[in-house]
């Protein structure tokens, strides 16, 4: 049981608020969060901690404002009857005093409505508080029950648990891009050109990074068994690939590297707990080896990446004009599962990554680059934007989302930097999933 409270206690925080399709606030009421950080596992707690601080804020200005309207409203009607008693015998009165009541009478009156507003709003918060009593009391039934539970089973059910909580956090936090802060520099080491990265989908306990320096003529991979150890330079493992790769646009994604095979289209699924090549399938009629790169060049002519939905491939292809193509991936396959033609010139852009199923791009590699159009896989539409972000040192090649971290990996002139992004969503019950 001891894991159980310590894993369900910050489990039951997250249940309570990310139950949402079963609290009642009408849609144009949907709580607005923006969400920037994850706790020390990575968790997306600090997300639903300033949820609940929210609803916490809220709660207690409702309260305030609502005793206030009360005692408005007891003042109001406490000045109203006064009112008609004085009118009725407003004859033995005199006039300059009538005035005075009835001028404050009136400066009374525009209250009405907002008192009205603020009991509904009142009520609203009293059955969300409800629900999430409701809830919690379900919570403990189960955590109550987990206790005839064998361990095996009891575990499969908190796993289960935590990957509803998984899935409905990911839809919680998940938004559009508002703002990129940082750069963090992590380390300087290698060439000018690299990739460096940790698994989206490892365990909250484990955090290694794997580092693959240049973007040509090289095989090993590096492993670290932490950022602490990454950053000291203490390596923990050595990979030698079977096949080199091109570019810089590798992704690390549930325990498999992902990678481009030098001079082809071929992607490579290598896992590293076996320390073999699982898949390998081509990117029918992607171009390759420079002749659809990124702005600097580097063959990064196909990017692998990941996020909260899954695992991508960005290029481009003849057909679609030399224009940026967005394919979902089976990640034990590599089968495409979705393709989404975008009007964006692959060799116009610095860099790509994946938020949400929305890619973002970047006009440039060099200073004064920003993330200049945005493409949604859900809506199949695009976007300009302009938020900028700061390439300290000059020369980017690389930029992927992490959406455990929810940080940006970037390696910049041979620095290793990190970049924290603010997401904005809407919470709302109906479901828009
Ligand atoms: C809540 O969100 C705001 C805005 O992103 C941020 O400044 C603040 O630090 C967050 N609080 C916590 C506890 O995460
Ligand atoms: C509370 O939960 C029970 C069991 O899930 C459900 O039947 C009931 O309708 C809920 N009550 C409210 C007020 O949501
Ligand atoms: C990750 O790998 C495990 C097995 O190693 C598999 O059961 C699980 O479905 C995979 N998750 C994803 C998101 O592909
Ligand atoms: C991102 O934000 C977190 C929480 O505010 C902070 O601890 C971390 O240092 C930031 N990272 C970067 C790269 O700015």
């Amino acid at each position: 049981m001891w894991s159980l409270s310590v894993v369900l206690n910050p489990l039951l925080f997250l249940l309570l608020f990310g139950y949402c399709p079963s609290v009642t606030i009408r849609p144009k009421e949907g709580w607005q969060v923006y969400s920037s950080a994850q706790d020390a596992d990575g968790r997306c707690i600090c997300t639903v901690q300033n949820m609940s601080q929210s609803i916490e804020v809220l709660n207690l200005r409702t309260q305030r404002d609502f005793q206030y309207i009360m005692r408005m409203e007891s003042q109001i009607k406490g000045l109203r009857s006064k009112f008609r008693q004085i009118e009725s015998d407003r004859k033995t009165l005199v006039n300059k005093n009538f005035q005075e009541l009835k001028g404050k009478m009136e400066s009374l009156q525009p209250l009405i409505p907002v008192l009205e507003q603020y009991k509904t709003d009142a009520k609203l918060i009293s059955q969300f508080k409800e629900e999430i009593r409701n809830l919690s009391g379900v919570l403990m039934g189960i955590q109550e029950e987990m206790g005839a539970y064998d361990y095996e089973e009891l575990q499969q059910r908190v796993l289960n648990l935590e990957n509803r909580l998984r899935n409905c956090m990911n839809k919680l936090t998940c938004g559009k891009l508002m703002k990129i802060t940082g750069p963090l520099t992590v380390k300087t080491s290698g060439t000018r050109f690299g990739a460096w990265m940790t698994d989206p989908q490892a365990s909250p306990k484990t955090n290694r990074v794997w580092y693959m320096d240049s973007y040509t003529n090289n095989k090993i991979v590096k492993e670290y068994k932490s950022l602490a150890d990454f950053v000291a330079g203490v390596e923990s493992r050595t990979y030698n690939l079977p096949f080199k790769w091109a570019g810089t646009n590798h992704v690390v994604y549930n325990g498999s590297l992902y990678y481009n095979k030098m001079q082809s289209n071929i992607i490579v699924r290598y896992s590293f707990e076996t320390g073999r090549v699982v898949t390998q399938r081509a990117l029918e009629s992607a171009g390759f080896h420079n002749v659809y790169p990124y702005t600097w060049g580097g063959f990064s002519d196909i990017d692998l990446m990941a996020d909260e939905l899954g695992l991508w491939a960005v290029y481009a292809t003849n057909q679609n004009a030399g224009n940026i193509v967005i394919s979902q991936l089976n990640p034990d396959t590599l089968q495409i599962l979705n393709t989404w033609n975008t009007e964006y010139s692959k060799r116009n852009a610095g860099e790509s990554f994946m938020i949400c199923g929305t890619l973002y791009i970047t006009n440039s590699h060099l200073t004064g680059a920003k993330v200049y159009y945005a493409y949604s896989t859900k809506t199949s539409t695009y976007e300009y934007t302009d938020i900028p972000f700061h390439n300290q040192y000059f020369h980017m090649s690389m930029l992927d989302y992490n959406a455990r971290d929810r940080t940006l990996y970037g390696w910049n002139n041979g620095h290793q930097v990190l970049f924290n992004v603010t997401l904005f969503h809407i919470i709302k019950t109906e479901d828009d999933s």
